[in-house]
């Protein structure tokens, strides 16, 4: 694909070779990201920041990212603020701040949103989850993460073994996650959820379509042995009709130190795209895994400052001038 002036609506844009630029990229941001270096390679230009929806990590790392390529940020939270509010359509508001901004970084709870922002957008747009939909730069980092963590075992991303558990009908982040691993060869995919929970039927027939293996379980014990990859998410309450409903299903599917150390083999390496809930009853991800060198849940959060410094790099057409405008610290 051209990534220059794109909008990143979809992992179903990308080809694999797309995914390799964008990890290459990425790699290339490190000391940028670990401040051994700095560039000003995006001063003067700024990130229009909108997030409709509640966001930490997505929101502050598109920040971050932005800021250590030495660009500026305007933040948007909360549709409450902004004259969405007051009735104006997401057309409008496109057409307003894509004047103000070089590029945005948006998160919406309607799916579809942030596709319709970007057709009214003058520059490109990041969508940072767009309701149950998509998360398309969390399943880069995430993939970036599972290559990270399978180098040091001397492994690459085909072949991967990876159990999801939790909530796979509404979680965008296992959604795009799917769609990228539909790129790799040989994937064996085991979906844990309760019934009504289950990954949308299109995207099991999409890794089928792609020629790997996919298990449906509603048995966690079972479905976290013998993978690579254990990728837990969090019950998504405010996709539910109502809190009763979600109540069905919290908790039901609880990794900790003692059920990692009976089920998973010794290297499996525990994923979340977090938050995590540290609700005891919804424990999804104990704390008791904390000291696990296997839990690579902040080493993620780590790479989505690097993912997303690269998607800006690309989108803004400025990757080969990262170094010129750089100096060791
Ligand atoms: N993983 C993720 O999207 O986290 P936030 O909701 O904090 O952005």
């Amino acid at each position: 694909m051209e990534f220059a002036g794109s909008h990143i609506l979809s992992v179903g844009q990308f080809e694999r070779a797309d995914v390799e630029s964008v990890f290459e990229v990425a790699d290339a941001m490190q000391p940028y990201a670990r401040r051994r270096k700095v560039t000003r390679v995006l001063e003067g230009a700024i990130l229009g920041s909108m997030f409709f929806e509640p966001s930490t990590r997505t929101r502050v790392s598109f920040g971050s990212a932005f800021n250590l390529l030495g660009g500026e940020v305007r933040e948007t939270t909360g549709i409450e603020n902004s004259a969405i509010a007051k009735g104006e359509s997401l057309y409008d508001t496109a057409r307003v701040l894509s004047g103000y901004s070089d590029v945005v970084a948006m998160r919406h709870p309607e799916v579809g949103s942030v596709a319709e922002f970007a057709a009214a957008s003058r520059v490109p747009v990041i969508n940072g989850g767009d309701g149950s939909n998509e998360h398309p730069t969390q399943a880069l980092l995430d993939l970036y993460t599972i290559r990270s963590e399978l180098s040091a075992q001397g492994r690459g991303i085909d072949a991967l073994r990876i159990a999801m558990v939790g909530d796979l009908r509404f979680g965008r982040t296992v959604h795009s996650l799917c769609k990228l691993l539909c790129l790799f060869d040989r994937v064996s995919v085991t979906l844990v959820s309760p019934d009504e929970l289950r990954m949308p039927q299109e995207i099991v027939e999409s890794l089928r379509q792609a020629g790997h293996v996919v298990v449906q379980s509603d048995a966690m014990e079972e479905g976290i042995a013998h993978v690579d990859i254990v990728y837990s998410t969090r019950l998504q309450e405010e996709r539910f009709a109502s809190p009763e409903e979600a109540n069905l299903y919290r908790g039901r599917f609880r990794l900790n130190q003692q059920t990692y150390t009976r089920h998973c083999d010794p290297n499996t390496v525990i994923m979340h795209p977090l938050p995590r809930d540290s609700r005891e009853a919804a424990r999804e991800l104990d704390d008791d895994l904390n000291e696990n060198p296997n839990l690579a849940i902040f080493r993620q959060t780590d790479n989505g400052v690097l993912v997303r410094m690269a998607l800006f790099a690309l989108v803004l057409d400025v990757v080969d001038q990262v170094d010129v405008h750089a100096r060791d610290v």
